[in-house]
């Protein structure tokens, strides 16, 4: 049969803290044409450690690219159509890898990972100057979550990791860095890159010049030999070259031009290019991001500031304030593998939905620590409010809850900073699909909540950068290029005053939660 012909198509790699997508989209309107979800492991080797195998992401981005490509050619649509990848990934996470055998050298040291609890402590005391140094350059704070302790503890620890430094073999990369790497040939000529969001994460990275900080590297130390080049997130870094698998191979040649962190991505896929926009996206963590445009804004209510995006090499940078929120998904997550009251995702909803209240009962996911706009990494998980009438749904609801609420505690942050306050938040990511969510969330902040009918606009939005690159330029940024993504609104519900309440006990049990570990 005759494969129907669509005009260009793009293609988009989200690795995610969950799991791994690969979408092809249109790039005339942004349909979704077909997609393929692989879920990754996540170890726990002590208490508070969080590693990943890179090579199971990896092949997870092999696996995901075959199936997508195999439904394609289901649907009688011709890959060859694909005229760009672009890679979205979650941010932070830390690999170190052997650029003569392509082996990771150690795995990958996850964003949510709190081995580095101490030497923060330490680092703390050395801070050079003013308490301002780490955060006047990079827009964060000194914290476990960012890629420096993380890079600082491998080196510290690995001797493999020590071995190949001194032997000029070692690379280093967040997720994005290492899939490009690989994606491009590996140790056949692969191209050690990032991109200026995924460098705004590691805490090294210097968000006025755009550059490694030479002073950073030096306090934290950080060779800076295994830094990888600082890119745009929009243009063409390598053409894809898998020799491993036949069928990901189909893709041999195309370019490679788009990185963004997901939320970074995220942005972009709900066209937040102007001044004020926002986006909260609901994944494994949450994380609302504002455009503060061409400036640099600085939090004074524990909220970041980070680089939204650079589309193209000779374009602007735009800076985001974010409010980052540890636990969110990620606590469905726990209910299913660690209490196993549900067993898939999905049935939250459902229990959630049996008692439509939470009865009393709160629950702070502070599984590491609280991030924004707290950042005490010694608060540690509680529910309370229990009482001899509580189960498992009402449980299930307080989780729902917990993540509106993480939401509320942001929102609040990002309006006291902008001093506009938001007249609606927009949204997306997994958990948008759960409709009890979406509702409670505009009860909680009450104002009206919009969500995408696509929920996958972290994907949509890599996509868009690698299709917008100069040498590519098949997507044009203007919304007549989205047509196919309408809006589903959803209206608070309860009256203020029973909002508050609810808000003010939770505020109580995070107090309860916090500076739990001594
Ligand atoms: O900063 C961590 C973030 O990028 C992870 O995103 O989608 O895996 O929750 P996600």
């Amino acid at each position: 049969t005759k494969k129907a012909v669509l005009g260009p198509l793009v293609g988009a790699v989200d690795q995610g803290t969950s799991s791994t997508r690969f979408l092809v989209f249109n790039s005339k309107t942004a349909e979704l044409l077909s997609h393929h979800q692989v879920e990754i492991k996540q170890e726990f080797p002590r208490e508070g450690w969080v590693e990943q195998d890179p090579k199971e992401i990896l092949n997870s981005v092999y696996e995901c690219v075959e199936k997508t490509c195999e439904k394609l050619g289901q649907l009688n649509i011709d890959i060859s159509n694909i005229k760009a990848i672009g890679v979205s990934n979650q941010r932070e996470t830390t690999v170190v890898w052997d650029k003569l055998t392509g082996e990771p050298l150690y795995n990958a040291v996850v964003w949510l990972d709190l081995r580095t609890q101490s030497t923060v402590e330490i680092l703390s005391k050395r801070i050079p100057g003013n308490n301002n140094f780490v955060k006047s350059k990079t827009g964060l704070p000194l914290s476990t979550y960012f890629s420096a302790v993380k890079l600082r503890w491998i080196l510290d620890n690995v001797k493999k990791v020590q071995k190949a430094v001194k032997e000029n073999r070692a690379l280093f990369g967040t997720i994005d860095s290492w899939l490009i790497w690989s994606l491009t040939g590996g140790v056949n000529g692969g191209v050690h890159c990032t991109d200026v969001t995924n460098a705004s994460r590691t805490m090294l990275f210097n968000i006025h010049s755009l550059e490694w900080d030479k002073e950073l590297c030096e306090f934290f130390g950080i060779p800076m030999q295994i830094l990888p080049n600082v890119r745009s997130s929009s243009e063409i870094y390598g053409l894809m070259k898998i020799s491993h698998s036949l069928k990901a191979g189909a893709l041999e040649g195309v370019p490679i031009s788009g990185c963004l962190g997901d939320q970074s991505a995220a942005l972009v896929g709900q066209m937040c290019f102007q001044d004020g926009q926002a986006k909260n996206t609901y994944g494994t963590g949450c994380f609302l991001l504002c455009n503060t445009g061409r400036k640099c804004v600085f939090s004074e209510h524990g909220l970041l500031t980070t680089v939204a995006y650079k589309l193209g090499r000779d374009k602007p940078v735009f800076y985001a304030l974010e409010g980052s929120v540890a636990i969110a998904g990620a606590v469905t997550r726990w209910l299913r593998d660690n209490l196993g009251i549900i067993k898939t995702s999905e049935e939250i909803e459902k229990l959630a939905k049996e008692v439509g209240t939470s009865y009393g009962c709160y629950f702070v996911p502070a599984f590491s620590g609280l991030y924004a706009p707290y950042w005490d990494p010694s608060a540690r998980g509680i529910i309370c409010g229990l009482t001899q009438f509580t189960n498992k749904c009402h449980i299930a609801f307080a989780a729902l809850e917990a993540v509106c609420f993480q939401t509320r505690e942001i929102l609040d942050a990002m309006n006291r900073d902008c001093g506009i306050p938001l007249s609606h938040l927009q949204v997306d990511g997994g958990m948008t699909s759960n409709k009890i969510l979406m509702q409670l969330q505009a009860d909680i902040l009450y104002i009206p909540v919009v969500k995408p009918s696509m929920p996958e606009t972290t994907a949509l939005g890599a996509a868009m950068a690698a299709g917008a690159a100069e040498g590519v330029g098949v997507w044009s940024l203007e919304p007549e290029d989205l047509s196919a993504v309408t809006m589903e609104r959803f209206e608070p519900q309860i009256n203020a005053e029973e909002s508050e309440i609810r808000y003010s006990t939770w505020k109580k049990a995070v107090m309860k939660s916090m500076g739990w570990v001594t």
